[in-house]
């Protein structure tokens, strides 16, 4: 059924670098800490890991399970397992997803780029008020932040053209060990900081009162989805690249450990460091709060500039193998679906996307519309991952609940699951969370989340 030019992984290994490449991203490092500390610390922290382990890790095998039943982008897929439905819907929103997540990602992509120049050449000297100006300054240099937006969503096109299979693979198998291997270092050099145990209570010590609060739950949600990089159909892409031999059941295990040990580890740095600054406040950093506690960090260590590079570097990297995987979405759409060649797909997708790139990029310059906008009292870049990320993503995922759960039916999914003798551990438990669990769960949390919103 799949045509021989779509091209696919050179093993199980591959597919599970390709999927860790496109979890593992900013949403580890950048969102994930800006999060915890928006939500109130450790008990975001509880939630977001009962989100990962409940909801999202048994939608991750749905995707997978469809997009290789399939082996077509996410709206052909459900049209080839449930033809003449309207399930078909669900892909197009992840289509939509791709290109809306895609145009404020690429922004606070681009923030990392310019902070490997600044940390390498020490850009910033002085106390934590100096690194939080010298941020505020950066991002509302409006031609610069254009530029480098331009220049990651560029980059991603261009190797994006020439299909994501071999590139990925090999840039991932490097920079994951490298990437944890620095992380750990700066962790540990992090926790042994003179009033780094403040940070650890905040971040270990949950606040019972606040695990109910619905705010944290959508909050946790929406990050779960999206560092995961679920809800969209990246993994249903990434899954119909994949082999009927492979198992999915131990890949899937393997890319949420490793992408939810990557960003437990970035808190293990942020918050032992941030609390070891006199008058630290973790709520107030917003998205700046990585790109002023790293660098002072950075700053402070022998070789600092050296390290902060590296960081900087694999960040960026990270993050390229996130873009190319949200890119990918809606142009393996239009060549399966619509039979554009991949350099036209690429080129209208990657145009549009700089569009809609621009109002975020302009959202912390001089023109107070974007930074504040009327009526909603927020940023454009802020709404954008509001949408996107807590709403979108989680209501993408409903569908495919639903979808694997009740129309294509466990046993369906199964079949695939298990394709060629492959194990796949407790179907059973599997087969509840995704019927029962995640459709009533995430149901709840958007309702409530609406009704906090709007009164009532
Ligand atoms: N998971 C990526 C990250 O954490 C972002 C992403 C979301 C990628 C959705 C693809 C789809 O950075």
């Amino acid at each position: 059924m799949a045509g021989t030019d779509r091209g696919a992984w050179s093993s199980r290994l591959g597919f599970i670098l390709a999927a860790a490449g496109s979890a593992v991203g900013l949403g580890n490092i950048w969102g994930f800490p800006t999060q915890v500390g928006q939500g109130g610390g450790a008990a975001f922290v509880l939630v977001y890991l009962m989100c990962v382990a409940l909801i999202c890790a048994p939608i991750m095998v749905a995707e997978v399970a469809i997009g290789r039943r399939a082996q077509r982008d996410p709206v052909t897929a459900f049209r080839v397992i449930r033809p003449g439905t309207a399930w078909w819907l669900t892909g197009l929103l992840g289509v939509l997803a791709g290109v809306g997540i895609l145009s404020f990602y690429a922004v606070i992509a681009g923030w990392t780029v310019a902070y490997i120049w600044f940390t390498a050449t020490g850009a910033v000297t002085g106390g934590q008020q100096a690194f939080g100006e010298f941020f505020t300054a950066f991002v509302s240099n409006v031609p610069v932040i254009i530029g480098l937006t331009l220049l990651v969503l560029g980059t991603t096109a261009s190797i994006i053209v020439a299909g994501v299979h071999g590139g990925i693979e090999r840039v991932t198998k490097l920079l994951m060990p490298v990437l944890i291997g620095l992380l750990l270092l700066l962790a540990i050099r992090a926790v042994t900081l003179p009033g780094a145990e403040n940070g650890l209570a905040y971040y270990m010590r949950p606040d019972m009162s606040r695990i109910w609060d619905i705010g944290v739950l959508n909050a946790a949600l929406g990050q779960a989805f999206f560092s995961l990089s679920l809800g969209m159909g990246a993994m249903i892409t990434y899954g119909s690249y994949l082999s009927r031999r492979e198992t999915i059941g131990t890949a899937v295990i393997w890319v949420v450990v490793l992408d939810t040990g990557i960003a437990l580890l970035a808190g293990f740095i942020i918050f032992p460091a941030g609390f070891s600054i006199p008058g630290f406040d973790p709520a107030t950093g917003g998205p700046g709060l990585i790109f002023t506690v790293l660098p002072r960090l950075f700053a402070t260590l022998p070789g600092g500039h050296l390290f902060g590079a590296a960081f900087f570097i694999l960040l960026a990297m990270a993050a390229l193998t996130s873009t190319i995987s949200l890119l990918e979405v809606p142009v393996a759409h239009l060549i399966d679906a619509h039979g554009w060649s991949r350099p036209r797909a690429v080129l209208v997708v990657t145009g549009a996307t700089a569009v809609l790139a621009i109002p975020s990029a302009l959202s912390n310059g001089a023109v107070p519309f974007f930074t504040s906008l009327p009526g909603l009292g927020m940023g454009f870049l802020d709404l954008m991952a509001l949408i996107w990320n807590n709403f979108a993503l989680p209501i993408g995922g409903l569908f495919v609940a639903l979808f694997v759960g009740w129309a294509w039916r466990i046993d369906g999914a199964l079949e695939e699951l298990q394709a060629e003798g492959a194990s796949f551990p407790m179907p059973a438990v599997w087969g509840g969370l995704l019927r029962y669990v995640c459709p009533i769960a995430i149901g709840l949390i958007i309702v409530f989340t609406f009704r906090a919103a709007f009164g009532g």
